[in-house]
C-alpha cells in the first residue's frame, strides 16, 4: 500500500478534498404561492385554491384518481387506516424498520400492530413475510417503502386482495420510486406520503394520501377533518366514529405544491447518485448494496449498505468511523433497535398501564413483542451502515465517495 493511501484515520491525506454539495430547498414558487394564499384570505382548506391544487398535482404526478393532504405522513396513515375502517381488536401487519409514524396510527385505531421480518437486503417486507403473519383478525397491511425503494407491493396486495386485507402503501421515503412502470403508492389501496422536514421535499411538515376508490377518499377526507361531511352544500357533522382534526393549512399546501412540482427531478437526481454508487462499490468484499428489483428505480432517501464483518476485516463501527475520518458522511446502523423492541411494545404500555390494545378483552388474544421476533430486521440494524444520498451531491461528491470506501475497504482488506 502506497504511502497516499494512508488511511486518514491513520493521519493520511482525507479523500474528501471538498464540502459535499448544498441547495436551499425553498424559493422563489414557495414565496410567490404563500404570498397568493395569504392574498385568498382563508386559509383552510376546504375554502382556499391551495390544497385542491395540491391534491390535483399529487394525483396527476402519480396517475391516481384521488388525493387528500393532512397534517403529516403519520397522520396520513393513520387517516388510511380509519378510511379503510381498522378498528380495537384489528391486527395490522407492518415492518420492523421504519418511523413509529407507520405504527402509531395502528394503535390510535387500538389495533395490534404484527411485525412482518424484511428481505435481507432490500430491507423491504415481502409477500412471503407478511404472508406468514396473516391471521383472521388481520384488517390491513401497512407496506413500508424503506428509503426510497420499492417493496415487491404487486405481490403483497395480491396475497392481501384475495383474502379482503387492505393495503395501505407508507411511501413517506419513497416518492417517486419507480416499479414496473408505475409508482409505488398506486399499488395498494391508499398510498401515504411525507411532507416533513427531512423527506425528498419538504413543507415543513404535512402528508398526502392518493387513491383509485372513491370512496375510500372520501372517508379519509372525513377522518382527516373530524368526520365532518363537507361534501354537500351544508357541512354534515353528525359521525358514529370519533377522527381526529389533521388537516392541512392553505400555507402548508402553498409550499407543498412549489415542492411537488419539483420532486420528479430531486428524484431522479438521487437514483442516478444511488445507483452510481452501487456501480462503484458493489464488487468490494463484506459490502452489500442495497437489492433494487430491476424493474425499480429507487428514489434512494438514504443509502444503506450491509457488511459482513468478517469478509470487511473490521467491524463497521471501524469502517464507518475510517470513512468519517475520509469526510465521506457515514453512520454506524439506522434506527437503534426494531420498532417492536420500543418499551410501549415490550412493556404493553402504549396507552399507560391497561395493555390495551395488546391484551384488551376485545383483542381476545395475547400477543408478545420481544428481541428475536424479526432476526431478518435484527439483523440489517445490526449490521447496516448509511450513507447519504442527495440531489445536489455533486460529481466530485460521487467519485470521492466511491473512492474513500475502496481506499477504507482495500487497507483492511491488506491487513486481514
Ligand atoms: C417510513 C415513514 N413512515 C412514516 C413517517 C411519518 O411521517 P411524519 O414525520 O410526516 O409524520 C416517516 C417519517 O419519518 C417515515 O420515514
Amino acid at each position: 500500500m502506497s504511502i497516499n493511501e494512508k488511511l486518514a484515520i491513520h493521519g493520511g491525506a482525507p479523500v474528501k478534498t471538498t464540502p459535499y454539495g448544498t441547495a436551499k430547498r425553498f424559493g422563489k414558487k414557495e414565496l410567490e404561492y404563500v404570498e397568493e394564499a395569504l392574498n385568498q384570505n382563508t386559509l383552510f382548506y376546504w375554502k382556499g385554491s391551495f390544497a385542491k391544487r395540491l391534491c390535483a398535482k399529487f394525483a396527476e404526478l402519480n396517475g391516481s384518481k384521488f388525493c387528500a393532504v393532512t397534517s403529516s405522513g403519520t397522520s396520513a396513515i393513520h387517516t388510511a387506516l380509519g378510511a379503510v375502517g381498522v378498528q380495537p381488536g384489528d391486527e395490522v401487519i407492518t415492518a420492523p424498520i421504519t418511523d413509529m409514524g407507520s405504527v402509531i396510527g395502528i394503535l390510535y385505531q387500538n389495533a395490534v400492530p404484527v411485525f412482518a421480518d424484511l428481505d435481507p437486503h432490500s430491507y423491504n417486507m415481502t409477500a412471503k413475510t407478511v404472508e406468514e403473519k396473516i391471521t383472521d383478525k388481520t384488517r390491513a397491511v401497512v407496506v413500508v417503502h424503506l428509503a426510497g425503494n420499492a417493496a415487491e407491493v404487486d405481490e403483497i396486495v395480491e396475497v392481501c386482495h384475495k383474502r379482503g386485507i387492505y393495503v395501505i402503501e407508507d411511501c413517506a421515503q419513497s416518492y417517486c420510486c419507480e416499479y414496473k412502470g408505475k409508482y409505488v403508492g398506486t399499488y395498494g389501496d391508499i398510498g401515504c406520503f411525507s411532507l416533513n422536514d427531512f423527506k425528498h421535499i419538504s413543507a415543513g411538515d404535512g402528508g398526502m394520501i392518493i387513491t383509485d376508490n372513491e370512496e375510500l377518499y372520501h372517508k379519509a377526507v372525513m377522518f382527516a377533518d373530524k368526520n365532518y361531511n363537507r361534501f354537500g352544500n351544508d357541512v354534515v357533522r353528525n359521525s358514529p366514529h370519533v377522527a381526529p382534526n389533521y388537516r392541512m393549512s392553505e400555507l402548508v399546501a402553498a409550499v407543498g405544491l412549489a415542492q411537488v412540482e419539483k420532486v420528479e427531478e430531486i428524484c431522479k437526481k438521487r437514483n442516478a447518485y444511488g445507483d452510481a454508487l452501487t456501480a462503484g462499490i458493489r464488487d468490494l468484499p463484506g459490502i452489500y448494496v442495497p437489492k433494487v428489483h430491476p424493474d425499480c428505480k429507487s428514489s434512494y432517501w438514504f443509502y444503506l449498505i450491509r457488511v459482513d464483518e468478517k469478509e470487511l476485516g473490521c467491524t463497521r463501527e471501524e469502517f464507518a468511523e475510517a470513512l468519517r475520518a475520509e469526510g465521506i458522511q457515514a453512520g454506524a446502523g439506522y434506527i437503534k433497535q426494531c420498532v417492536y423492541e420500543m418499551d410501549m411494545f415490550t412493556n404493553q404500555t402504549a396507552f399507560g398501564d391497561m395493555k390495551c390494545p395488546f391484551s384488551c378483552p376485545y383483542y381476545g388474544k395475547t400477543v408478545e413483542y420481544k428481541t428475536g421476533l424479526c432476526p431478518t430486521a435484527e439483523e440489517i440494524l445490526k449490521t447496516c451502515i448509511r450513507l447519504e444520498s442527495k440531489e445536489y451531491f455533486t460529481e466530485q461528491d460521487l467519485k470521492e465517495t466511491i473512492a474513500a470506501i475502496r481506499k477504507v475497504s482495500a487497507y483492511y482488506q491488506s491487513i486481514k
